[in-house]
């Protein structure tokens, strides 16, 4: 197969989103009125008029604005108590932080199984892993694909732990139609740049229903003060706070996040399209109106092929300028792990995922010859390893 397409460049973007020129403006506009008379850098409006649009975008009663969806995690983990001797039940397929949050309060960080199709967190391979010690569940809504948030409505009932969901991916993303902020005890959003939104390159969130978590969350993200006739410290916080310039993007990112996330459904659906029926290829699953097109994850057999995802990485990147990116080796196979407690038995959907994913260069503004190009591309490189294993 020889493509009739010529050669092309699509990297990998560390933008994940549009940035536009009222995000640029929004920015702007703060930084200048800062340096007029009585300037300054305080959040409000900003940060209230943010977390009032985050909430109501994402369906939640509340939305605390913080500097990151680690920091998020982080403040969700000391508002709970997590410490050494709990137990914290997460996915081994994500980014270290959704792990090492629990890890960093000395808790034992248990994975456990992701569903083969979705890659979130499977309910059945987290109830098996449950013990009196397990203080907290986070799922994370992957790739932007809700993970099974009635069933672990059911366990948090049934067992009395409280779900924090790891929302990093998944603004705009539906369970069933209904936005996720409201799942669970919290969801931890990120804003950070490769996100599908970013207040300034960094940025993220706690949303919750609960209004008593959410002001705990709310003290601890600014030095434990209790603003009111009497400034108070009711519990001894951090200074986790987002900028005002950032706060003044986030709403100007999340007026047109709608946009951005039919844009790149589009191109998801078109890439899957293209690459159906191709041999050797998982396609995501779920690409409808409840996803949150963050991450176009494909699944390949390397070893199968006779080679390694590295090299597989290189050819399609030298021969034909396609980048792509890992969404995530397993979680314990970071030095940091080494000396911690950690159970990452009865993983096995887990382990073979984290040696076939692989992140195809979809974005906002990737055109359809760009998504003819990927699937020529890819098809090509599949082709070249299949000829030489043979
Ligand atoms: C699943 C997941 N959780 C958490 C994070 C951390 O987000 P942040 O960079 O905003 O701290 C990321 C960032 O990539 C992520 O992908």
């Amino acid at each position: 197969m020889t493509t009739t397409l010529k050669k092309r460049n699509v990297p990998y973007l560390a933008l994940g989103g549009l940035w536009e020129e009222d995000d640029v403006q929004a920015a702007h506009r703060v930084s200048a009125a800062a340096a007029g008379p009585d300037g300054n850098f305080f959040p409000l409006p900003e940060e209230s008029d943010f977390q009032k649009a985050l909430a109501a975008h994402e369906g939640s009663g509340f939305a605390v604005a913080v500097n990151s969806c680690g920091t998020a995690l982080d403040l969700c983990m000391i508002a709970l108590g997590i410490e050494k001797g709990d137990e914290v039940i997460v996915p081994g397929l994500t980014f270290v932080c959704t792990a090492g949050t629990a890890a960093a309060r000395g808790a034992k960080v248990v994975f456990a199984d992701v569903d083969p199709d979705t890659l979130c967190l499977d309910p059945k391979a987290v109830e098996a892993k449950i013990t009196p010690r397990t203080k907290a569940i986070i799922p994370v809504h992957f790739g932007g694909h809700a993970a099974d948030v009635e069933a672990f409505d059911a366990i948090s009932r049934q067992h009395g732990i409280p779900i924090i969901y790891d929302a990093a991916h998944a603004v705009g993303t539906k369970f069933r139609g209904k936005n996720v902020g409201g799942a669970g005890l919290a969801s931890c959003y990120s804003f950070q740049s490769n996100k599908n939104m970013t207040t300034l390159g960094e940025g993220g969130a706690v949303t919750s229903d609960d209004a008593e978590f959410s002001e705990k969350v709310r003290g601890l993200k600014t030095f434990g003060y209790v603003y009111g006739a009497k400034l108070r410290v009711t519990q001894i916080g951090y200074n986790y706070r987002m900028t005002k310039p950032q706060a003044a993007t986030g709403i100007t990112q999340l007026a047109k996040i709608d946009r951005v996330i039919a844009a790149r459904l589009k191109n998801f659906c078109l890439m899957a399209e293209n690459l159906r029926g191709v041999e050797g290829i998982t396609l995501p699953a779920g690409l409808d109106e409840n996803h949150g097109c963050h991450l176009f994850v494909i699944r390949i057999d390397f070893q199968g092929l006779g080679t390694t995802r590295a090299d597989f990485v290189k050819k399609l990147k030298d021969d034909w300028q396609v980048g792509t990116a890992l969404h995530y080796p397993a979680v314990w196979n970071w030095d940091a792990f080494e000396n911690l407690d950690y159970d990452k038995s009865a993983t096995p959907v887990t382990h073979e995922a984290c040696d076939r994913v692989l992140s195809l260069p979809l974005f906002p503004s990737t055109t359809p010859e760009d998504v003819e190009y990927i699937g020529d591309a890819l098809r090509e490189t599949l082709a070249s390893f299949q000829a030489s294993s043979q």
